[in-house]
Protein backbone atom coordinates (compact mmCIF):
# COMPACT_ATOMS: atom_id res chain seq x y z
CA UNK A 1 0.00 0.00 0.00
CA UNK A 2 1.69 3.50 -0.97
CA UNK A 3 2.08 6.23 1.40
CA UNK A 4 -0.81 8.89 1.87
CA UNK A 5 -0.89 11.40 -1.13
CA UNK A 6 -0.75 14.17 1.62
CA UNK A 7 2.00 13.01 3.29
CA UNK A 8 4.04 12.49 0.24
CA UNK A 9 3.06 16.48 -1.09
CA UNK A 10 3.94 17.58 2.53
CA UNK A 11 7.68 15.39 2.10
CA UNK A 12 8.24 16.65 -1.59
CA UNK A 13 7.04 20.38 -0.21
CA UNK A 14 9.64 20.52 2.31
CA UNK A 15 11.98 18.69 0.85
CA UNK A 16 13.04 21.18 -2.11
CA UNK A 17 15.46 19.22 -4.43
CA UNK A 18 17.46 22.11 -4.88
CA UNK A 19 18.00 22.78 -1.03
CA UNK A 20 18.75 18.63 -0.85
CA UNK A 21 21.20 18.49 -3.78
CA UNK A 22 23.01 21.62 -2.99
CA UNK A 23 23.96 19.58 0.09
CA UNK A 24 25.91 17.36 -1.59
CA UNK A 25 26.26 18.97 -4.74
CA UNK A 26 28.00 22.22 -5.64
CA UNK A 27 25.45 23.96 -7.76
CA UNK A 28 25.51 27.24 -9.87
CA UNK A 29 22.70 28.58 -11.83
CA UNK A 30 21.99 28.65 -14.70
CA UNK A 31 18.97 29.92 -16.36
CA UNK A 32 15.90 28.43 -14.85
CA UNK A 33 18.27 25.63 -13.64
CA UNK A 34 21.19 24.46 -12.10
CA UNK A 35 24.65 22.50 -13.13
CA UNK A 36 27.06 20.61 -11.28
CA UNK A 37 29.90 18.24 -11.07
CA UNK A 38 27.72 15.05 -11.15
CA UNK A 39 28.10 13.31 -7.41
CA UNK A 40 27.46 9.87 -9.21
CA UNK A 41 30.70 9.47 -11.51
CA UNK A 42 33.82 11.02 -12.01
CA UNK A 43 33.99 14.39 -14.33
CA UNK A 44 35.82 17.87 -14.17
CA UNK A 45 33.44 19.56 -16.36
CA UNK A 46 29.49 19.62 -14.92
CA UNK A 47 27.28 17.36 -16.79
CA UNK A 48 24.42 17.24 -14.06
CA UNK A 49 21.58 19.01 -14.43
CA UNK A 50 18.75 20.03 -12.07
CA UNK A 51 15.52 21.17 -12.86
CA UNK A 52 13.48 22.79 -10.22
CA UNK A 53 10.20 23.20 -12.24
CA UNK A 54 9.63 19.37 -12.71
CA UNK A 55 11.71 18.34 -9.67
CA UNK A 56 14.27 16.14 -11.62
CA UNK A 57 17.97 15.99 -12.17
CA UNK A 58 19.42 14.44 -14.71
CA UNK A 59 23.43 13.83 -15.59
CA UNK A 60 24.03 13.83 -19.50
CA UNK A 61 27.77 12.21 -18.29
CA UNK A 62 26.31 9.18 -16.62
CA UNK A 63 22.41 9.26 -17.72
CA UNK A 64 21.66 9.25 -13.84
CA UNK A 65 18.64 11.02 -13.10
CA UNK A 66 15.44 10.88 -10.97
CA UNK A 67 13.35 12.85 -8.42
CA UNK A 68 14.91 13.89 -4.90
CA UNK A 69 13.51 10.71 -3.24
CA UNK A 70 15.75 9.27 -6.19
CA UNK A 71 18.64 11.14 -5.71
CA UNK A 72 18.99 10.08 -1.54
CA UNK A 73 18.67 6.75 -2.64
CA UNK A 74 21.97 6.82 -4.80
CA UNK A 75 24.10 9.18 -2.92
CA UNK A 76 22.81 7.31 0.63
CA UNK A 77 22.53 4.01 -0.91
CA UNK A 78 19.39 3.66 0.19
CA UNK A 79 16.20 1.81 -0.58
CA UNK A 80 12.74 3.82 -1.09
CA UNK A 81 11.81 3.68 2.13
CA UNK A 82 14.26 4.32 3.92
CA UNK A 83 15.12 7.60 1.27
CA UNK A 84 11.35 8.94 2.30
CA UNK A 85 12.22 8.26 5.97
CA UNK A 86 15.58 9.96 5.80
CA UNK A 87 13.57 12.83 4.00
CA UNK A 88 10.79 13.31 6.52
CA UNK A 89 14.01 13.56 9.30
CA UNK A 90 15.66 16.27 7.32
CA UNK A 91 11.93 17.77 7.43
CA UNK A 92 10.64 16.86 10.80
CA UNK A 93 7.88 15.08 9.73
CA UNK A 94 6.47 11.58 10.76
CA UNK A 95 6.21 9.69 8.39
CA UNK A 96 2.31 7.66 8.46
CA UNK A 97 2.34 3.62 9.46
CA UNK A 98 0.72 2.09 7.22
CA UNK A 99 0.76 -1.59 5.72
CA UNK A 100 3.27 -0.24 2.87
CA UNK A 101 5.16 -3.53 2.00
CA UNK A 102 8.95 -2.86 2.60
CA UNK A 103 10.31 -6.08 2.70
CA UNK A 104 13.57 -5.23 1.35
CA UNK A 105 13.94 -2.55 4.37
CA UNK A 106 12.74 -4.76 7.05
CA UNK A 107 15.24 -7.39 5.41
CA UNK A 108 18.34 -4.77 5.40
CA UNK A 109 17.03 -3.61 9.43
CA UNK A 110 17.17 -7.29 10.12
CA UNK A 111 20.69 -7.66 8.66
CA UNK A 112 22.15 -4.80 10.34
CA UNK A 113 20.46 -6.25 13.95
CA UNK A 114 22.31 -9.74 13.45
CA UNK A 115 25.28 -7.56 12.66
CA UNK A 116 25.50 -6.07 15.54
CA UNK A 117 24.18 -8.94 17.72
CA UNK A 118 27.18 -11.07 15.81
CA UNK A 119 29.54 -7.87 17.02
CA UNK A 120 28.73 -8.45 20.62
CA UNK A 121 28.84 -11.69 20.50
CA UNK A 122 32.73 -11.55 18.97
CA UNK A 123 33.87 -9.28 21.30
CA UNK A 124 32.24 -10.52 24.17
CA UNK A 125 34.20 -13.88 23.31
CA UNK A 126 36.98 -12.30 22.69
CA UNK A 127 37.23 -11.36 26.55
CA UNK A 128 36.11 -15.14 27.31
CA UNK A 129 38.30 -18.09 28.13
CA UNK A 130 37.61 -18.86 24.42
CA UNK A 131 38.93 -16.23 22.94
CA UNK A 132 42.44 -16.04 25.06
CA UNK A 133 44.21 -16.99 22.08
CA UNK A 134 43.15 -13.80 19.56
CA UNK A 135 43.07 -11.65 22.78
CA UNK A 136 47.29 -12.83 23.17
CA UNK A 137 47.18 -12.17 19.16
CA UNK A 138 45.69 -8.63 19.87
CA UNK A 139 48.25 -7.71 22.47
CA UNK A 140 51.31 -9.03 21.06
CA UNK A 141 50.46 -7.20 18.23
CA UNK A 142 50.63 -3.96 20.75
CA UNK A 143 46.63 -3.04 20.86
CA UNK A 144 45.92 -1.71 24.13
CA UNK A 145 42.28 -3.08 26.13
CA UNK A 146 41.29 0.71 25.00
CA UNK A 147 41.88 0.46 21.23
CA UNK A 148 40.27 -2.99 21.42
CA UNK A 149 37.24 -1.81 22.97
CA UNK A 150 37.53 1.69 20.62
CA UNK A 151 36.93 -0.76 17.70
CA UNK A 152 34.93 -3.36 18.98
CA UNK A 153 37.53 -6.18 18.24
CA UNK A 154 36.63 -9.73 18.96
CA UNK A 155 37.35 -13.52 18.17
CA UNK A 156 35.16 -16.18 15.92
CA UNK A 157 35.36 -19.56 18.07
CA UNK A 158 37.20 -22.51 16.55
CA UNK A 159 33.58 -24.53 16.44
CA UNK A 160 31.56 -24.22 13.61
CA UNK A 161 28.10 -23.07 14.92
CA UNK A 162 28.87 -20.51 18.01
CA UNK A 163 27.79 -17.82 16.60
CA UNK A 164 24.77 -19.63 14.31
CA UNK A 165 23.37 -21.13 18.00
CA UNK A 166 23.87 -17.72 19.94
CA UNK A 167 21.68 -16.06 17.24
CA UNK A 168 19.15 -18.52 16.69
CA UNK A 169 18.76 -17.76 20.82
CA UNK A 170 17.45 -14.51 19.44
CA UNK A 171 15.28 -16.09 17.17
CA UNK A 172 16.78 -15.25 14.08
CA UNK A 173 16.18 -16.86 10.96
CA UNK A 174 18.91 -19.00 9.25
CA UNK A 175 17.67 -16.94 6.16
CA UNK A 176 19.23 -13.95 7.59
CA UNK A 177 21.85 -15.03 9.10
CA UNK A 178 23.05 -16.42 5.58
CA UNK A 179 21.98 -12.70 4.09
CA UNK A 180 23.96 -11.04 6.95
CA UNK A 181 26.66 -13.59 5.70
CA UNK A 182 27.57 -13.65 8.92
CA UNK A 183 26.58 -17.48 8.16
CA UNK A 184 26.96 -19.38 4.64
CA UNK A 185 24.35 -22.77 4.03
CA UNK A 186 25.69 -26.26 4.81
CA UNK A 187 24.91 -28.86 2.32
CA UNK A 188 22.42 -30.37 4.54
CA UNK A 189 20.85 -26.86 4.09
CA UNK A 190 20.93 -25.25 7.87
CA UNK A 191 23.27 -22.44 8.58
CA UNK A 192 26.81 -22.92 10.05
CA UNK A 193 29.43 -19.88 10.81
CA UNK A 194 31.14 -18.34 8.41
CA UNK A 195 33.69 -17.19 10.45
CA UNK A 196 35.68 -19.28 13.19
CA UNK A 197 39.51 -18.86 14.94
CA UNK A 198 39.65 -15.54 13.52
CA UNK A 199 40.52 -12.01 15.34
CA UNK A 200 37.59 -9.86 14.21
CA UNK A 201 37.32 -6.59 13.07
CA UNK A 202 33.94 -5.00 12.68
CA UNK A 203 33.02 -2.40 9.62
CA UNK A 204 30.66 0.26 10.84
CA UNK A 205 28.88 2.77 8.66
CA UNK A 206 28.96 6.66 8.94
CA UNK A 207 25.46 5.82 11.14
CA UNK A 208 26.93 3.71 13.32
CA UNK A 209 25.99 0.60 11.99
CA UNK A 210 27.90 -2.82 12.32
CA UNK A 211 28.08 -3.81 8.37
CA UNK A 212 30.12 -6.33 8.14
CA UNK A 213 33.39 -7.69 9.38
CA UNK A 214 36.61 -9.19 8.46
CA UNK A 215 38.56 -11.67 9.94
CA UNK A 216 42.12 -12.45 9.99
CA UNK A 217 43.33 -15.81 10.94
CA UNK A 218 46.11 -16.35 13.84
CA UNK A 219 48.51 -18.70 12.10
CA UNK A 220 50.03 -18.44 8.42
CA UNK A 221 46.80 -20.40 7.34
CA UNK A 222 45.17 -18.93 3.87
CA UNK A 223 43.17 -16.62 3.54
CA UNK A 224 44.94 -14.24 5.76
CA UNK A 225 41.52 -12.53 6.31
CA UNK A 226 38.25 -13.18 5.66
CA UNK A 227 35.62 -10.63 4.45
CA UNK A 228 31.88 -10.25 4.77
CA UNK A 229 30.99 -10.50 0.95
CA UNK A 230 28.72 -8.01 -0.38
CA UNK A 231 25.43 -7.72 1.03
CA UNK A 232 21.99 -6.13 1.11
CA UNK A 233 23.82 -3.75 3.58
CA UNK A 234 27.11 -3.49 2.02
CA UNK A 235 29.09 -2.95 -0.42
CA UNK A 236 33.15 -3.72 0.03
CA UNK A 237 33.96 -1.13 -3.47
CA UNK A 238 31.61 1.72 -1.31
CA UNK A 239 33.05 1.43 2.32
CA UNK A 240 35.91 2.43 4.20
CA UNK A 241 37.77 1.04 7.11
CA UNK A 242 37.19 3.54 10.19
CA UNK A 243 35.58 5.75 8.40
CA UNK A 244 32.99 5.97 11.11
CA UNK A 245 35.79 7.88 13.54
CA UNK A 246 37.97 9.36 10.90
CA UNK A 247 35.00 11.68 9.60
CA UNK A 248 35.16 13.67 12.46
CA UNK A 249 38.92 14.41 12.57
CA UNK A 250 40.10 14.71 8.85
CA UNK A 251 38.90 18.49 7.67
CA UNK A 252 42.15 18.56 6.69
CA UNK A 253 43.87 15.22 5.86
CA UNK A 254 42.86 12.07 5.48
CA UNK A 255 45.22 9.12 5.81
CA UNK A 256 44.64 6.52 3.48
CA UNK A 257 46.44 3.23 4.42
CA UNK A 258 46.40 -0.25 2.89
CA UNK A 259 44.98 -2.63 5.79
CA UNK A 260 43.07 -3.21 9.06
CA UNK A 261 45.81 -3.31 11.33
CA UNK A 262 47.80 -0.34 10.26
CA UNK A 263 44.44 1.80 10.64
CA UNK A 264 44.24 0.38 14.32
CA UNK A 265 48.07 0.91 14.89
CA UNK A 266 47.83 4.81 13.59
CA UNK A 267 44.70 5.57 15.57
CA UNK A 268 46.02 4.20 18.54
CA UNK A 269 49.09 6.28 18.05
CA UNK A 270 47.03 9.50 17.84
CA UNK A 271 45.74 9.32 13.76
CA UNK A 272 42.19 9.16 13.98
CA UNK A 273 42.25 10.54 10.57
CA UNK A 274 43.13 7.36 9.00
CA UNK A 275 41.49 4.91 6.96
CA UNK A 276 41.74 1.68 4.45
CA UNK A 277 40.09 0.06 1.66
CA UNK A 278 38.49 -3.65 2.22
CA UNK A 279 41.72 -5.88 0.89
CA UNK A 280 40.80 -4.22 -2.28
CA UNK A 281 41.45 -1.59 -5.11
CA UNK A 282 40.18 2.23 -4.11
CA UNK A 283 37.43 2.67 -6.35
CA UNK A 284 36.16 6.53 -7.33
CA UNK A 285 33.17 5.93 -5.26
CA UNK A 286 35.20 5.61 -2.03
CA UNK A 287 37.14 8.86 -3.25
CA UNK A 288 34.30 10.40 -3.53
CA UNK A 289 33.12 9.68 -0.05
CA UNK A 290 36.55 10.79 1.02
CA UNK A 291 36.46 14.18 -0.85
CA UNK A 292 33.17 14.62 1.24
CA UNK A 293 34.80 14.71 4.52
CA UNK A 294 38.41 16.44 3.50
CA UNK A 295 40.72 18.10 1.22
CA UNK A 296 43.66 15.88 0.89
CA UNK A 297 44.18 12.41 1.25
CA UNK A 298 47.96 11.12 2.27
CA UNK A 299 48.29 7.90 0.67
CA UNK A 300 50.43 5.33 2.98
CA UNK A 301 50.66 2.32 1.44
CA UNK A 302 52.88 -0.63 2.09
CA UNK A 303 56.33 0.19 0.84
CA UNK A 304 56.56 -3.10 -1.14
CA UNK A 305 56.06 -3.25 -4.84
CA UNK A 306 52.44 -4.37 -4.73
CA UNK A 307 51.87 -1.20 -2.04
CA UNK A 308 53.61 1.34 -4.60
CA UNK A 309 52.05 -0.15 -7.47
CA UNK A 310 48.53 0.72 -5.73
CA UNK A 311 49.18 3.75 -4.45
CA UNK A 312 50.31 4.83 -8.11
CA UNK A 313 47.29 3.68 -9.30
CA UNK A 314 45.12 5.44 -6.47
CA UNK A 315 46.61 8.86 -7.53
CA UNK A 316 44.37 10.06 -10.69
CA UNK A 317 41.37 8.61 -8.80
CA UNK A 318 41.80 10.53 -5.40
CA UNK A 319 42.28 13.81 -8.30
CA UNK A 320 39.45 13.12 -10.32
CA UNK A 321 37.10 13.71 -6.81
CA UNK A 322 39.03 16.83 -6.62
CA UNK A 323 41.51 15.56 -3.81
CA UNK A 324 44.90 17.03 -3.22
CA UNK A 325 46.92 14.12 -3.14
CA UNK A 326 50.34 13.21 -1.34
CA UNK A 327 51.97 10.13 -1.03
CA UNK A 328 54.36 8.63 1.30
CA UNK A 329 56.48 5.77 1.67
CA UNK A 330 57.27 4.06 5.29
CA UNK A 331 61.30 3.78 5.05
CA UNK A 332 62.88 0.20 5.66
CA UNK A 333 60.10 -1.75 3.57
CA UNK A 334 57.89 -1.37 6.27
CA UNK A 335 53.57 -1.03 6.32
CA UNK A 336 52.40 2.03 8.47
CA UNK A 337 52.03 -0.55 11.39
CA UNK A 338 55.33 -1.95 11.81
CA UNK A 339 56.88 1.64 11.60
CA UNK A 340 55.19 2.84 14.27
CA UNK A 341 55.58 -0.66 16.51
CA UNK A 342 59.14 -0.02 15.81
CA UNK A 343 59.84 2.75 16.99
CA UNK A 344 58.27 2.00 20.95
CA UNK A 345 59.18 5.52 22.35
CA UNK A 346 58.56 8.25 19.51
CA UNK A 347 56.63 5.84 16.40
CA UNK A 348 54.10 9.24 16.75
CA UNK A 349 56.46 11.81 16.01
CA UNK A 350 58.37 10.03 13.06
CA UNK A 351 55.36 9.13 11.56
CA UNK A 352 53.98 12.61 11.79
CA UNK A 353 57.26 13.74 10.52
CA UNK A 354 56.98 11.88 7.22
CA UNK A 355 53.64 13.10 6.83
CA UNK A 356 55.17 16.65 6.57
CA UNK A 357 57.62 15.74 4.65
CA UNK A 358 55.95 13.44 1.85
CA UNK A 359 55.77 14.31 -1.42
CA UNK A 360 52.97 15.43 -3.30
CA UNK A 361 52.14 13.06 -6.24
CA UNK A 362 54.16 14.91 -9.02
CA UNK A 363 57.31 15.26 -6.89
CA UNK A 364 56.44 11.52 -6.88
CA UNK A 365 55.69 10.69 -10.39
CA UNK A 366 58.75 12.57 -11.57
CA UNK A 367 60.99 10.42 -8.71
CA UNK A 368 59.68 7.48 -10.63
CA UNK A 369 60.42 8.39 -13.90
CA UNK A 370 64.20 9.75 -12.50
CA UNK A 371 64.56 5.99 -11.46
CA UNK A 372 64.30 5.10 -14.78
CA UNK A 373 66.90 6.68 -16.67
CA UNK A 374 70.27 7.48 -16.63
CA UNK A 375 70.78 11.44 -15.81
CA UNK A 376 74.47 11.75 -16.83
CA UNK A 377 73.73 10.84 -20.53
CA UNK A 378 72.00 12.67 -23.34
CA UNK A 379 70.04 9.90 -24.27
CA UNK A 380 68.74 9.13 -20.41
CA UNK A 381 67.70 12.96 -20.13
CA UNK A 382 65.73 12.69 -23.21
CA UNK A 383 63.95 9.97 -22.34
CA UNK A 384 63.30 11.73 -19.04
CA UNK A 385 62.26 14.81 -20.21
CA UNK A 386 59.81 13.07 -23.04
CA UNK A 387 58.01 11.10 -19.84
CA UNK A 388 58.41 14.02 -17.28
CA UNK A 389 56.45 16.69 -19.69
CA UNK A 390 53.05 14.88 -19.70
CA UNK A 391 53.47 14.72 -15.66
CA UNK A 392 53.91 18.40 -15.96
CA UNK A 393 51.18 19.10 -18.39
CA UNK A 394 48.73 17.56 -16.24
CA UNK A 395 49.28 20.30 -13.47
CA UNK A 396 46.23 22.52 -13.30
CA UNK A 397 48.38 25.35 -11.53
CA UNK A 398 50.28 27.60 -13.65
CA UNK A 399 52.46 28.40 -10.50
CA UNK A 400 52.69 24.85 -9.57
CA UNK A 401 53.70 23.74 -12.82
CA UNK A 402 56.49 26.45 -13.23
CA UNK A 403 58.13 25.38 -9.91
CA UNK A 404 58.49 21.33 -11.49
CA UNK A 405 59.40 22.40 -14.58
CA UNK A 406 62.52 24.84 -13.12
CA UNK A 407 63.18 21.87 -11.32
CA UNK A 408 63.21 19.77 -14.42
CA UNK A 409 64.94 22.12 -16.21
CA UNK A 410 67.88 22.17 -13.50
CA UNK A 411 68.51 18.75 -13.62
CA UNK A 412 68.57 17.96 -17.19
CA UNK A 413 70.26 21.51 -18.58
CA UNK A 414 67.66 22.04 -20.60
CA UNK A 415 65.78 25.80 -20.96
CA UNK A 416 62.87 25.96 -18.63
CA UNK A 417 61.18 27.95 -21.17
CA UNK A 418 61.05 25.01 -23.41
CA UNK A 419 60.01 22.85 -20.92
CA UNK A 420 57.20 24.88 -20.25
CA UNK A 421 56.04 25.87 -23.56
CA UNK A 422 56.18 21.67 -24.34
CA UNK A 423 53.99 21.19 -21.39
CA UNK A 424 51.54 23.74 -22.71
CA UNK A 425 51.28 22.33 -26.11
CA UNK A 426 50.65 18.66 -24.33
CA UNK A 427 47.66 20.04 -22.40
CA UNK A 428 46.06 21.70 -25.11
CA UNK A 429 46.54 18.69 -26.93
CA UNK A 430 44.95 16.79 -23.68
CA UNK A 431 42.15 19.38 -23.17
CA UNK A 432 41.12 18.61 -26.93
CA UNK A 433 41.12 14.91 -26.24
CA UNK A 434 38.68 15.43 -23.57
CA UNK A 435 36.15 17.78 -24.50
CA UNK A 436 35.97 15.60 -27.93
CA UNK A 437 35.14 12.27 -25.35
CA UNK A 438 32.67 14.44 -23.30
CA UNK A 439 31.11 15.82 -26.59
CA UNK A 440 31.16 12.32 -27.55
CA UNK A 441 29.39 11.49 -24.46
CA UNK A 442 26.53 14.23 -25.25
CA UNK A 443 26.01 13.53 -27.82
CA UNK A 444 25.55 9.96 -27.42
CA UNK A 445 22.79 10.73 -24.69
CA UNK A 446 21.13 13.11 -27.17
CA UNK A 447 20.94 10.77 -30.39
CA UNK A 448 20.27 7.93 -27.86
CA UNK A 449 21.79 5.04 -30.11
CA UNK A 450 20.76 2.53 -27.71
CA UNK A 451 17.80 2.72 -24.60
CA UNK A 452 17.07 -0.41 -22.54
CA UNK A 453 13.86 1.10 -21.18
CA UNK A 454 12.66 1.44 -24.92
CA UNK A 455 14.14 -0.77 -26.98
CA UNK A 456 11.39 0.04 -29.68
CA UNK A 457 13.15 3.44 -29.34
CA UNK A 458 15.26 2.53 -32.03
CA UNK A 459 12.65 1.30 -34.35
CA UNK A 460 10.23 4.09 -34.27
CA UNK A 461 12.76 6.85 -34.12
CA UNK A 462 10.49 9.66 -35.51
CA UNK A 463 7.78 8.46 -33.45
CA UNK A 464 9.36 8.31 -30.15
CA UNK A 465 11.24 11.53 -30.30
CA UNK A 466 7.52 13.21 -30.60
CA UNK A 467 6.32 11.06 -27.81
CA UNK A 468 8.45 12.26 -25.82
CA UNK A 469 8.30 15.81 -26.36
CA UNK A 470 4.58 15.53 -25.90
CA UNK A 471 6.08 13.99 -22.36
CA UNK A 472 7.64 17.01 -21.62
CA UNK A 473 4.94 19.72 -22.78
CA UNK A 474 2.99 17.61 -20.26
CA UNK A 475 5.00 17.78 -17.22
CA UNK A 476 4.78 21.53 -17.64
CA UNK A 477 1.36 22.26 -19.03
CA UNK A 478 -0.80 19.55 -17.43
CA UNK A 479 -4.13 21.56 -17.42
CA UNK A 480 -4.34 20.62 -21.59
CA UNK A 481 -4.16 16.68 -20.69
CA UNK A 482 -7.76 16.52 -21.20
CA UNK A 483 -7.40 18.23 -24.64
CA UNK A 484 -4.66 16.04 -25.55
CA UNK A 485 -5.73 12.63 -24.61
CA UNK A 486 -8.43 13.35 -27.04
CA UNK A 487 -6.62 14.47 -29.80
CA UNK A 488 -4.21 11.70 -28.98
CA UNK A 489 -5.12 8.48 -26.73
CA UNK A 490 -2.29 6.69 -25.38
CA UNK A 491 -3.12 3.93 -28.28
CA UNK A 492 -1.29 6.60 -30.35
CA UNK A 493 1.72 5.90 -29.30
CA UNK A 494 4.17 3.55 -30.95
CA UNK A 495 6.42 2.70 -28.28
CA UNK A 496 4.80 1.03 -25.26
CA UNK A 497 8.17 2.85 -22.65
CA UNK A 498 6.32 6.04 -23.77
CA UNK A 499 2.87 5.12 -23.78
CA UNK A 500 2.73 3.71 -20.14
CA UNK A 501 4.34 6.97 -19.34
CA UNK A 502 1.70 9.13 -21.18
CA UNK A 503 -1.04 7.42 -19.71
CA UNK A 504 0.20 7.58 -16.21
CA UNK A 505 1.04 11.33 -16.70
CA UNK A 506 -2.55 11.84 -18.32
CA UNK A 507 -3.95 10.25 -15.29
CA UNK A 508 -1.64 12.45 -12.58
CA UNK A 509 -2.76 15.63 -14.86
CA UNK A 510 -6.13 15.05 -14.64
CA UNK A 511 -6.02 15.02 -10.44
CA UNK A 512 -3.65 17.67 -9.93
CA UNK A 513 -4.60 21.39 -10.15
CA UNK A 514 -1.18 22.23 -10.09
CA UNK A 515 0.60 24.20 -12.40
CA UNK A 516 3.31 21.72 -13.85
CA UNK A 517 3.72 18.24 -12.85
CA UNK A 518 6.92 17.07 -10.57
CA UNK A 519 8.89 13.71 -11.04
CA UNK A 520 8.18 12.64 -8.00
CA UNK A 521 4.32 12.86 -8.24
CA UNK A 522 5.04 9.37 -9.83
CA UNK A 523 6.70 7.72 -6.80
CA UNK A 524 7.21 4.13 -6.50
CA UNK A 525 4.94 3.63 -10.02
CA UNK A 526 8.05 4.00 -11.79
CA UNK A 527 11.57 2.31 -10.71
CA UNK A 528 14.78 4.19 -10.18
CA UNK A 529 15.93 3.18 -13.80
CA UNK A 530 12.36 4.46 -15.28
CA UNK A 531 13.06 7.35 -13.19
CA UNK A 532 16.36 8.10 -14.78
CA UNK A 533 14.64 7.69 -18.04
CA UNK A 534 11.80 10.02 -17.28
CA UNK A 535 14.13 12.37 -15.82
CA UNK A 536 16.40 11.97 -19.36
CA UNK A 537 13.67 12.73 -21.50
CA UNK A 538 13.10 16.09 -19.52
CA UNK A 539 16.38 17.09 -19.15
CA UNK A 540 16.73 16.68 -23.10
CA UNK A 541 13.62 18.67 -23.85
CA UNK A 542 14.43 21.27 -21.01
CA UNK A 543 15.72 23.95 -23.25
CA UNK A 544 13.16 23.18 -26.65
CA UNK A 545 9.93 26.08 -25.50
CA UNK A 546 6.86 23.99 -26.47
CA UNK A 547 4.47 26.34 -28.58
CA UNK A 548 0.94 24.99 -29.17
CA UNK A 549 1.93 24.32 -33.12
CA UNK A 550 4.68 22.09 -32.08
CA UNK A 551 2.58 19.60 -30.22
CA UNK A 552 0.30 19.43 -33.08
CA UNK A 553 2.83 18.69 -35.49
CA UNK A 554 4.23 16.16 -32.91
CA UNK A 555 0.49 14.60 -32.87
CA UNK A 556 0.62 14.74 -36.71
CA UNK A 557 3.74 12.52 -36.76
CA UNK A 558 2.54 10.00 -34.32
CA UNK A 559 -0.89 9.32 -36.24
CA UNK A 560 1.18 8.89 -39.83
CA UNK A 561 4.06 7.02 -37.60
CA UNK A 562 1.44 4.91 -36.17
CA UNK A 563 -0.58 4.25 -39.18
CA UNK A 564 2.80 3.08 -41.18
CA UNK A 565 3.90 0.56 -38.38
CA UNK A 566 -0.13 -0.67 -38.62
CA UNK A 567 0.08 -1.60 -42.26
CA UNK A 568 3.99 -2.32 -41.67
CA UNK A 569 2.74 -5.31 -39.09
CA UNK A 570 -0.41 -6.09 -41.99
CA UNK A 571 2.77 -6.61 -44.58
CA UNK A 572 4.59 -8.76 -42.17
CA UNK A 573 2.26 -11.78 -42.00
CA UNK A 574 3.86 -13.49 -44.63
CA UNK A 575 1.60 -16.17 -46.51
CA UNK A 576 3.15 -19.13 -45.12
CA UNK A 577 2.19 -17.44 -41.48
CA UNK A 578 -1.14 -17.21 -42.85
CA UNK A 579 -1.39 -20.45 -43.69
CA UNK A 580 0.16 -21.85 -40.45
CA UNK A 581 -2.54 -19.33 -38.57
CA UNK A 582 -5.43 -20.81 -40.66
CA UNK A 583 -4.02 -24.59 -39.99
CA UNK A 584 -4.32 -23.01 -35.83
CA UNK A 585 -7.72 -22.31 -36.25
CA UNK A 586 -8.66 -25.41 -37.59
CA UNK A 587 -7.44 -27.79 -34.98
CA UNK A 588 -8.68 -25.51 -32.29
CA UNK A 589 -11.87 -26.06 -33.68
CA UNK A 590 -11.63 -29.77 -33.97
N1 LIG B 1 43.29 -8.49 2.69
C1 LIG B 1 42.21 -9.31 2.42
N2 LIG B 1 42.39 -10.64 2.20
C2 LIG B 1 43.62 -11.18 2.26
C3 LIG B 1 44.72 -10.37 2.51
C4 LIG B 1 44.53 -9.01 2.72
O1 LIG B 1 41.10 -8.83 2.37
N3 LIG B 1 43.74 -12.49 2.06
C5 LIG B 1 43.05 -7.06 2.91
C6 LIG B 1 42.78 -6.71 4.35
O2 LIG B 1 41.85 -5.66 4.38
C7 LIG B 1 44.13 -6.25 4.84
C8 LIG B 1 44.66 -5.55 3.62
O3 LIG B 1 44.18 -6.30 2.52
O4 LIG B 1 44.03 -5.44 5.97
C9 LIG B 1 46.14 -5.40 3.54
O5 LIG B 1 46.76 -6.67 3.57
P1 LIG B 1 48.03 -6.91 4.48
O6 LIG B 1 48.99 -5.79 4.30
O7 LIG B 1 48.49 -8.30 4.24
O8 LIG B 1 47.34 -6.89 5.90
P2 LIG B 1 47.65 -6.12 7.24
O9 LIG B 1 46.49 -5.28 7.59
O10 LIG B 1 48.98 -5.47 7.21
O11 LIG B 1 47.62 -7.33 8.25
P3 LIG B 1 48.74 -7.96 9.14
O12 LIG B 1 49.61 -6.82 9.59
O13 LIG B 1 47.98 -8.60 10.23
O14 LIG B 1 49.48 -8.93 8.30
MN1 LIG C 1 50.68 -5.46 8.35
Amino acid sequence: MPLPDSFMQDLKARNDIVDVVSSYVALKKRGRNYVGLCPFHNEKTPSFNLYPENGSFFCFGCETGGDVITFIRKIENLDYMEAVRFLAQRAGIAVPETGFDDGLSKTRARILEINREAAKFYHQTLNSPAGESGLAYLQKRGLSERTIRHFGLGFAPAERFALVDHLRSLRYSPEDMIAANVAVRTRSGGAMDRFFSRVMFPIIDLRGNVIAFGGRILTDEKPKYLNTSDTLVFQKSESLFAMNFAKNECAETLILAEGYMDVIALHQAGFQNTVATLGTALTAAQARLMARYTKEVVLCYDSDEAGQRAASRAVPILKSAGLLVKIIAVPGGKDPDEFIRSHPSDGAIRFKKLIESGANDVEYALAKIRLKYNLQSDAGRVNFLREAVPVLAAIENDLERDIYAGRVASETGAEKTTILSQAKTQRRRDQKKREEKSFQKIENALTFVRDDLNPQKHEFFRAANAEEELIAYLFSNPDRAGELSEKLPPDGFCTDFNRRIYSMILQKAAETTAASLSLSDFGENLSPAEQSAVAGILAKKSDVPHTREDVEECIRVLRFENQKKKTRNLENVGSEDFQEYLEMLRKNKA
